[in-house]
Parts: C-alpha cells; sequence; structure tokens
C-alpha cells in the first residue's frame, strides 16, 4: 500500500498534465486519481469521471478516495470564457475549490490550490503575499473567491502562479505551443511589449506545487519565476534559445486591442517568500528544456 494519496484536478490540462507526469516518477511512488471530465488514458494514474462543476459529487468522490494530498489545478482559465459565463466560473473556479477543501480536509490531508497572478489589478508590481488582490476580470474574481473559501485553513495553501510557458505533456492548443510554431514557421507573431509577468516553466510549477503539497505550509505562497518578461520578451527570448530568427516579431501595445475587460500592466510576483522557506523550488529562468 503506497504510503500516499494523490488527488489531482485538472490532470488533462497542461499544468495537469506536468503534475502528473511528475507524480507517476517519483520515487514515493504514490497512488494517484486523476479526476477529469473526460476520463482518457493516463499511464500511472486511476482516472476517476467528475466534472467540478456538479458540486454536490465532490464530497462523496473525496470520501471514497480518501487522499492524503490534493491538488486542486481544475478551473475555467480562459479569462474569455470566465467573463461569457461568470456563473459557470464562479462554480467551477470558487464553489468547487470550498467543496472540495473541506472534503479534503475532512480526510486529514493537505489541499494546494493553483491560483493567479491575475488575483490584482497590474498596478501595484512587484507583488507580495500580503498585498491587496484587486482583480480586474471575472477569471481573476472567481480564482479570489476560491482563495478566501481557504482563508484560516491550517491544511490548506494557495499557489498564485504567474504565466506558464513550456509544451504540454499531452496534446492541447495552447498560446505557447502555437507562438513556437508560428517561430518554426518564420510566421510573423504580434506581441505585447508592455504587459509584463515572472513567468515560470510548466514542469517547475508542477515540481514546486508538488513539493509544496508535502509541506506543512499554510495561507498564499507566490511562485515567481526570476525574470520580469513581457511576451514579446519571452518569445524573443525563447527564439533566441532555438537559433531562430526574431524578425517575424512586432511590438504591439496591450492598450492597442480592445476587449471587454482591462487587461494588468505589470502582475510581476515577487517569490522572496518561497526563496526563504524552500529555496529548491524556486523556479529557474527560461530554458532550452523547456522548448522542445
Ligand atoms: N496557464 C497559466 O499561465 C496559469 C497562470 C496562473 C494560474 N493558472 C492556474 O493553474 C491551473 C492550471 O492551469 P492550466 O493552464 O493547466 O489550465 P488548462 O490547461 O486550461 O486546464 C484546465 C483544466 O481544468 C479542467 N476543467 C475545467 N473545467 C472543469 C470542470 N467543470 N470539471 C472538471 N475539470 C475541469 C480542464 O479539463 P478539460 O480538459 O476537460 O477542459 C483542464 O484539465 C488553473 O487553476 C489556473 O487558474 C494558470
Amino acid at each position: 500500500m503506497p504510503a500516499e494519496t494523490w488527488l489531482l484536478t485538472g490532470a488533462t490540462g497542461q499544468l495537469g498534465g506536468w503534475a502528473l507526469h511528475e507524480l507517476c516518477h517519483d520515487p514515493a511512488r504514490p497512488r494517484v486519481f486523476a479526476l477529469a471530465r473526460q476520463p482518457a488514458e493516463r499511464a500511472g494514474a486511476t482516472v476517476v469521471a467528475c466534472d467540478l462543476a456538479q458540486l454536490d459529487t465532490l464530497r462523496p468522490l473525496v470520501t471514497d478516495l480518501r487522499p492524503t494530498h490534493a491538488l486542486h489545478l481544475g478551473a475555467v482559465t480562459s479569462v474569455a470564457d470566465a467573463f461569457a459565463d461568470p456563473a459557470r466560473a464562479q462554480r467551477v473556479n470558487a464553489d468547487a475549490t470550498a467543496e472540495l477543501a473541506a472534503a479534503v480536509r475532512a480526510c486529514g490531508a493537505r489541499f494546494v490550490y493553483a491560483s493567479t497572478d491575475m488575483v490584482f489589478d497590474g498596478d501595484h508590481a512587484p507583488y507580495a503575499e500580503g498585498d491587496e488582490p484587486r482583480p480586474l476580470s471575472v477569471y481573476g474574481r472567481t480564482k479570489l473567491a476560491g482563495e478566501r473559501a481557504l482563508a484560516g485553513s491550517p491544511h490548506a495553501l494557495t499557489v498564485r502562479i504567474p504565466l506558464m510557458y513550456g509544451l504540454p505533456r499531452h496534446p492541447r492548443r495552447t498560446t505557447f505551443a502555437q507562438q513556437l510554431d508560428a517561430l518554426h514557421a518564420a510566421t510573423p507573431l504580434r506581441l505585447f511589449h508592455d504587459e509584463f509577468r515572472t513567468p515560470v516553466w510548466l514542469r517547475d510549477a508542477a515540481r514546486a506545487l508538488i513539493g509544496l503539497a508535502r509541506s506543512d505550509l499554510a495561507g498564499v505562497i507566490h511562485l515567481a519565476g526570476p525574470q520580469r518578461l513581457s511576451r514579446l520578451d519571452l518569445i524573443a527570448r525563447a527564439a533566441t534559445l532555438l537559433g531562430l530568427p526574431t524578425s517575424g516579431l512586432t511590438a504591439v501595445s496591450r492598450l492597442s486591442v480592445g476587449g471587454d475587460e482591462p487587461r494588468p500592466a505589470d502582475l510581476s510576483l515577487d517569490g522572496a517568500r518561497l526563496a526563504q522557506v524552500m529555496p529548491a523550488l524556486t523556479p529557474g529562468p527560461l530554458r532550452i528544456d523547456a522548448l522542445r
């Protein structure tokens, strides 16, 4: 009987795919239950059908699986989708988080929730854990509501994650993967030069989340990449690492595009708390491993 039993939501997503990969190759050989809407075969894990929007199914499911650790990565992650259906975003991002956390707590297990730098307004970067959130989007507000459902729980940790880059483990048309395809095909790309984040590689984020789930930290922690980069900087650096030309990249301003909601200008996170308490989990800079 493995000592650890992990419950993973969002296992079919870009971060969840990497978390599953890391857990399935972990020397502790944990038992892994991957909760997914459309169960697909996932080597090393038992896939369990679960729609996070079906709130009344979550507690019985968790009670049945009796996890020791839960990584809650599933969410409505598209800002546009959250804006289009705020009730669904609230249900999946906030209400399901509250339900899952309560059920996991009743099992005496650890709960780690992937939140976002988009809980901030973008006007006061770099943001530390104690800074006041002020989300500008439905997505950010519903993720913040998920955080607030965990407030004061000694078994729960919110990890605020910035923009992630890298290739997904399972086929998924992510923005970053499409941008790399465009670089390889020498297709022109228009990228914001004035919107800043502290990006992290998906694999670094997955490893950090697993390490943090095994810690006894509670509250909120920021997972920040070491570089403050615009989307243009990120893709230009990727091109350079891959030995590809940057001549097809055009700088555009975030102010030049319309949109239903304002775009935060600078969501850079301050990662000092993680660097102090668990330095081995601090994400590294952009490197070639993330690009192939
Ligand atoms: N991507 C980023 O740069 C970023 C930045 C900061 C924070 N985060 C956070 O990190 C986490 C993972 O993000 P990601 O980029 O990996 O997202 P993603 O690729 O869009 O994956 C989202 C996952 O959530 C699942 N999901 C959505 N609605 C569901 C529902 N009703 N029931 C069950 N599963 C559902 C999706 O399942 P399907 O495959 O069935 O759609 C998918 O597995 C999220 O909590 C997100 O808020 C992401």
